[in-house]
């Protein structure tokens, strides 16, 4: 029987990217699960996140989904890999786990010129040093520079992103990164909340810099891999049914959640640990 897409995040920043999946894939159904009562995972142990991550995961196959794709980068670099090698074969053989690392590490070296690349993330996932040992495979000789910017998070679930207040952090970070390495000339957005300050992030960045946010990479690396995965692709319904869930309130989900998805939500309750929806 043919089941929805899982798409997963901590909390609101992974609509960032299922936005950008739906314009690419729109046919497709697609299942959102935000575990708003416990983010932000940036702060938090690998333990932690790999303990919720495999939660969420397997609420998302207890829900028939086939493929899950963890559009958070801080679940991405703390518990992927674990789920992929460890969980996976014993749990579900058949099913998918992807992440957001892989897809942007891929092609990050294509638009530097100068050799040498910023990534913005929180402190889990500087901390998980993914990104360097990723990109390290596919452009060994690119230089990553990392900053953590533990503010803009919680910046952006308060609403505080339009406001003044956010300059003076987002200075703050691209002041220390750039400090770190001069020559950057890309600069990521690592953090699925961040593209909602990619405006005064460019207002603060210098004109040649271009700044990549992860939505639109991992949406083409999605309709590539279902193209490579048609046995995948096949357990996929395709009706253009999108259903939101949070792990906390629906009313504030569904207050912020359209700011991040551009367009209004209705969500649906979950307790994962009872399972009780
Ligand atoms: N949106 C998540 C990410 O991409 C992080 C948010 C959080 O700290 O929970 O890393």
């Amino acid at each position: 029987m043919q089941k929805p897409i899982g798409v997963f995040d901590s909390g609101y920043g992974g609509l960032t990217v299922l936005k950008e999946i739906v314009k690419k894939l729109p046919q497709y159904d697609y299942i959102y699960l935000g575990d708003n009562a416990r983010a932000p995972y940036g702060n938090r142990s690998f333990e932690t996140v790999y303990h919720y991550t495999l939660q969420c995961v397997k609420w998302f196959f207890d829900q028939g989904c086939s493929l899950v794709i963890l559009a958070c980068n801080t679940a991405s670099a703390k518990a992927l890999r674990t789920i992929q090698q460890i969980d996976l074969p014993k749990l579900a053989p058949d099913k998918r786990v992807l992440g957001v690392i892989r897809p942007t590490t891929e092609i990050i070296g294509q638009f530097s010129e100068s050799g040498s690349v910023g990534i913005l993330a929180t402190n889990g996932t500087v901390a998980s040093n993914s990104y360097p040992v990723e990109i390290a495979k596919f452009f060994p000789e690119l230089k990553v520079y990392q900053e953590a910017c533990p503010m803009w998070v919680p910046l952006v679930e308060n609403n505080e992103h339009q406001e003044h207040g956010a300059d003076f952090f987002i200075k703050k970070n691209l002041h220390s990164l750039f400090a770190k390495g001069e020559n950057i000339d890309v600069v990521l957005l690592a953090c699925t909340h961040y593209p909602m300050l990619q405006q005064k992030i460019e207002n603060h960045l210098p004109v040649i810099v271009k700044l990549l946010s992860q939505g639109e990479i991992v949406a083409n690396s999605l309709v590539d891999y279902l193209e490579r995965h048609p046995e995948l692709e096949q357990q996929c319904s395709k009706q253009g049914n999108r259903v939101f869930y949070t792990t906390d309130s629906t009313e504030d989900f569904d207050n912020h959640a359209t700011t991040f998805f551009g367009e209004a939500v209705r969500s649906k309750h979950v307790d994962l640990e009872s399972n009780k929806i």
